[in-house]
């Protein structure tokens, strides 16, 4: 049995089209309507899973997933571990990307900016509405580290239920979120014939944002 190729993987898009006049003036409301969209398409499975793009000290790029917990108009807000690679990235250079693939709806959101610690008041908020395996878990995990086995952080998470056996499990120190500045958005939908359309949202000088569109 052959096995599939990707090449012959072709769809249409045709769900629907984007134009300057249907766009919003402030692309987080335009994102406030794309996310509503996503969120009430049963085929979007996490619509807050998007990728988070870091560069390295020495120019290296590396992506992930993260969920997107909190957005308004200062920025995206997601959570992690500080002592993660992505957070090394961070701390070296907080220019980053997300991008928001809600293939469903033959579209994708990407975003540019700079990241920037969300306060520790932030943070602890978020964290104590986590349920409680979650909280168990950030203190499990020294993230992105190599770990020899499986059963040594099923160990940790037994330490760290009777460490914290008689109240509140509190926030680590090295876990907290993460907001991101958005300088750049891009809205894409799929078309009919690969002729896309993608939107760029630009800040102009005078606060608002500049729309272009972009060639597909
Ligand atoms: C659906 C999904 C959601 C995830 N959400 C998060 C998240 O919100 N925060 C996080 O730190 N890692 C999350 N992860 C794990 C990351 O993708 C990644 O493996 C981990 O953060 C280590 O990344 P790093 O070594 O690049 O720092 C998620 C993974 C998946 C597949």
């Amino acid at each position: 049995m052959s096995t599939p190729d990707p090449a012959s993987q072709r769809r249409s898009y045709e769900r629907g089209s984007l134009t300057r006049e249907t766009l919003l003036p402030d692309p987080v409301a335009q994102f406030r309507q794309w996310f509503t969209d996503a969120t009430g398409t049963p085929e979007v499975i996490e619509p807050n899973a998007m990728s988070l793009a870091t560069v390295d000290a020495g120019g290296q790029p590396s992506l992930r997933t993260v969920l997107l917990k909190a957005y308004d108009e200062r920025g995206f807000v997601f959570f992690t571990n500080y002592e993660s690679r992505k957070a090394r990235d961070i701390a070296a250079n907080p220019r980053v990307a997300l991008l928001l693939p809600w293939l469903a709806l033959e579209r994708q959101v990407k975003i540019e900016g700079r990241a920037e610690r969300v306060s520790r008041t932030e943070t602890v908020k978020y964290f104590l509405s986590r349920p409680i395996g979650h909280r168990l878990g950030a203190w499990v995990s020294q993230q992105s580290s190599v770990v020899s086995s499986r059963s040594l952080l099923l160990t940790k998470l037994e330490e760290m239920k009777r460490r914290f056996a008689d109240g509140e499990v509190p926030c680590p120190d090295f876990w907290g979120g993460y907001r991101v500045v958005p300088s750049r958005f891009e809205f894409w939908q799929g078309g009919k014939d690969r002729i896309h359309d993608s939107f760029a949202y630009l800040p102009a000088a005078d606060g608002s944002w500049t729309i272009e569109r972009l060639a597909p």
